[in-house]
């Protein structure tokens, strides 16, 4: 590996996670709500978006933005189809805010979004009382027929915080109690906000359990730096050969943390200073620091606190010419590209010894040098994963469609290049 001199302090933009979710709720509350920091990327826009052709009054994504609520069940049929571009949050949660309102409404997406499962989603909300139909499959487009729901006490038998959320959502907007119970704990952002609001959303391991309340209050948000973006430089830090990468505001909520746990496990140093807590997430710094990395094991259980960073994963395993198995990760074959076949066909293009697993991957030490033209299947993160192992391994790895990107870190190549000056 070609040396890699590191140096800089990054602030990555906001949480996209919670970038949707302080739009949906701010949306649904009776006041105006304040919201800083905001994620302004595709998918986010894909929400504002959404939410407007629902008659909600979202202003252009800025830093610091003032929302003005509709109130629960104030949103309104829209007149053309709810376009989620690439964005699986979009659809899904926004499925859950419209099985509770009194009209229908079309959801499409573009064609990697067309394809994903919606059935999750759909099962659940029938139950409660709405109407999901679908055109072919279970993915988009979907026409959701929404009507006061009832209670539901949910078991998801896996783990996903869309399904969850849509589910919360539901209950909040009909004003029914939901309890939702889960094999592993998603990310929880949706619970913590709703309880920073003041609803009764009392999570016990692995089940939430939403009590109903008759309107809900306007919020304040700071909108922490998105730790599934931080981690490309967490990673580039630790691959680096000299220098020390930081990140700042970094939200260290746990159910978001797994990648930094694993990057630890394998020998990496990460510093972390918590700092603050707001909103009801924790935040803080890391400081990173070059480091000799060892094989790594990830199996299911901790699959849900590093889901989207497993092939940022894989490409630090093959920069660091180190061993890697990942398994209980069949979810990763239904994301924005089929993650499983996207990484180890593109490790594979580049040189690196990769196989694929049903439910995940292997990637096997070499010392080969890797070089090669890298196709991310319009997928944001791979397209950022093979970025970061084309930073490290200092060798002639291109990424087509580089663009991507926009998805969830628009100004990505931005700041690696400073970093990596
Ligand atoms: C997300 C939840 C996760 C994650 C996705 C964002 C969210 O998906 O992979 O990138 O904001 O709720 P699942 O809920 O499908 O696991």
């Amino acid at each position: 590996m070609a040396a890699l001199k590191v140096s800089g302090t990054i602030r990555v933009p906001g949480d996209k996670s919670i970038s949707h979710r302080s739009l949906i709720l701010a949306s649904l509350t009776e006041g105006v709500s304040r919201i800083r920091g905001i994620l302004d990327s595709d998918d986010v826009r894909s929400t504002a978006e959404t939410l407007r052709a629902l008659a909600a009054k979202v202003p252009p994504l800025t830093d610091d933005m003032r929302v003005k609520g509709s109130g629960l069940r104030g949103l309104r049929q829209p007149r053309r189809g709810l376009d989620c571009g690439n964005s699986g949050t979009t659809a899904r949660l926004l499925a859950g805010v419209v099985a509770a309102h009194p009209f229908s409404a079309r959801f499409e997406g573009d064609a990697s979004l067309s394809q994903r499962p919606m059935k999750r989603i759909a099962e659940p909300l029938t139950y409660m009382g709405a109407q999901v139909e679908f055109e072919h499959g279970d993915g988009l487009p979907m026409t959701v027929r929404g009507v006061d729901l009832r209670s539901i006490d949910w078991d998801t038998g896996g783990s996903s915080a869309q399904v969850k959320s849509a589910i919360l959502l539901a209950g909040l907007i009909s004003a029914v109690e939901v309890r939702i119970t889960e094999k592993a704990r998603s990310r929880d952002h949706t619970e913590r906000m709703l309880r920073a609001m003041g609803v009764d959303a009392e999570s016990d391991g692995n089940q939430v359990c939403l009590r109903p309340i008759a309107r809900l209050n306007p919020i304040e948000v700071n909108i922490p730096a998105d730790p599934s973006s931080a981690a490309f430089f967490v990673a580039l830090g630790a691959l680096a050969s000299e220098g020390q990468l930081t990140l700042t505001e970094v939200c260290l909520n746990p159910t978001r943390t797994g990648f930094i746990d694993a990057l630890i496990r394998m020998g990496a140093s990460v510093d972390r200073h918590q700092t603050v807590s707001s909103g009801g997430e924790e935040i803080g710094s890391l400081r990173v620091s070059p480091a000799r990395l060892k094989n790594l094991r990830i199996s299911e259980a901790e699959v849900p606190a590093l889901i989207d960073e497993l092939p940022l994963l894989a490409c630090v395993a093959a920069a660091a010419g180190v061993d890697l198995e990942i398994s209980g990760a069949a979810e990763l074959r239904v994301k924005e590209s089929d993650r499983i076949s996207a990484v180890v066909h593109n490790l594979r293009t580049v040189g690196a010894d990769a196989e694929e697993l049903p439910d995940g991957l292997r990637v096997h030490a070499s010392r080969r040098p890797m070089s090669g033209a890298v196709d991310p299947r319009g997928d944001h993160r791979i397209a950022m994963a093979f970025g970061i192992l084309s930073a490290a391994s200092g060798n002639r790895i291109t990424v087509t469609n580089p663009e991507c990107v926009a998805v969830s870190y628009p100004r990505f190549w931005e700041d690696l290049r400073r970093v990596t000056a």
